[in-house]
């Protein structure tokens, strides 16, 4: 029996696999959107308001005609996300050559230094709106997309980065960064929200955590080897909980950010 059944089941992982090619044959054959028409974009408002370029909008609807539409659905230009994304796939695919670096090496600090995995995945995330979504307020918009996946400990520091980077902590050797007179000027303020949230942390628990964020965001440039993403893949799977759907379709409170950087082109 157990020699009769060896070429079925042989059989059925060779068939198995074949279909697995297909489909990805398939997915690799399937065809951008919109097809035989010119896919027009129109960036997000946010990143134009207030300079000095102009908002293509009503030039671009001038051009709208039969041969003409707005993007909707996978741009060529960038690489086609799975459909089931993970973390890694984001960072594979959309985030941008500084943020991916800095993330990375900073969470790669952190775990040389011996830091708990708390530390080492809020470090890994801490600025990941960068990547691909919105800088302004980027430790809110990238606690708010991360919240529904890792603990409320990396969350918040995650969060609360952003406001402890500007206020010294001489007590474990963290200083006001030198970048950020050169970003900002000597004479920047930060405003009250941002001193009231440095006052909060400060005075939390999980303090420690998100100053170690701050301890280990540093900024390297071409003197440093990029840590291997797959060297996170343990740390990510104990530590974030992937959603089966994918991110962007499991119908959480931020699956719609995770689409927006999926889809970054869409007119809506
Ligand atoms: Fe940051
Ligand atoms: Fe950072």
């Amino acid at each position: 029996m157990s020699d009769d059944a060896a070429p079925v089941t042989s059989k059925a992982s060779a068939d198995a696999e074949e279909a697995a090619i297909n489909y990805e044959m398939a997915e690799l054959a399937e065809e951008f959107p919109q097809a035989g028409r010119r896919r027009m974009i129109l960036p997000s408002p946010i990143g134009f308001v207030g300079t000095d370029t102009p908002y293509p909008e009503m030039e671009l609807l001038g051009q709208m005609g039969p041969d003409a539409v707005f993007m909707m659905g996978d741009n060529p230009a960038l690489p086609r996300m799975p459909k089931k994304p993970t973390l890694l796939d984001f960072f594979r695919h959309r985030f941008g050559g500084i943020t991916f670096r800095h993330l990375l090496t900073s969470a790669k600090r952190a775990l040389d230094d011996g830091h708990s995995e708390t530390v080492v995945m809020a470090c890994m995330l801490h600025d990941i709106a960068n990547g691909c979504l919105i800088r302004v307020d980027h430790g809110y918009w990238s606690a708010q997309l991360v919240a529904p996946y890792v603990s409320e400990e990396v969350a918040w520091a995650v969060q609360k980065h952003q406001a402890l980077r500007y206020f010294a902590d001489e007590s474990v050797g963290y200083k006001y960064p030198e970048s950020y007179h050169r970003f900002f000027g000597p004479d920047y303020v930060p405003p009250e929200y941002i001193r009231k949230e440095h006052e909060e942390a400060r005075n939390h628990r999980w303090y420690m955590t998100a100053r170690q964020v701050t301890i280990n965001d540093i900024y390297f440039f071409d003197d440093v080897v990029i840590p291997d993403l797959e060297l996170f893949t343990d740390i990510v799977g104990r530590n974030f909980k992937q959603p089966e759907e994918g991110l962007g379709f499991d119908g959480s409170p931020t699956a719609h950010m995770w689409r927006t950087m999926i889809w970054p082109n869409n007119f809506l």
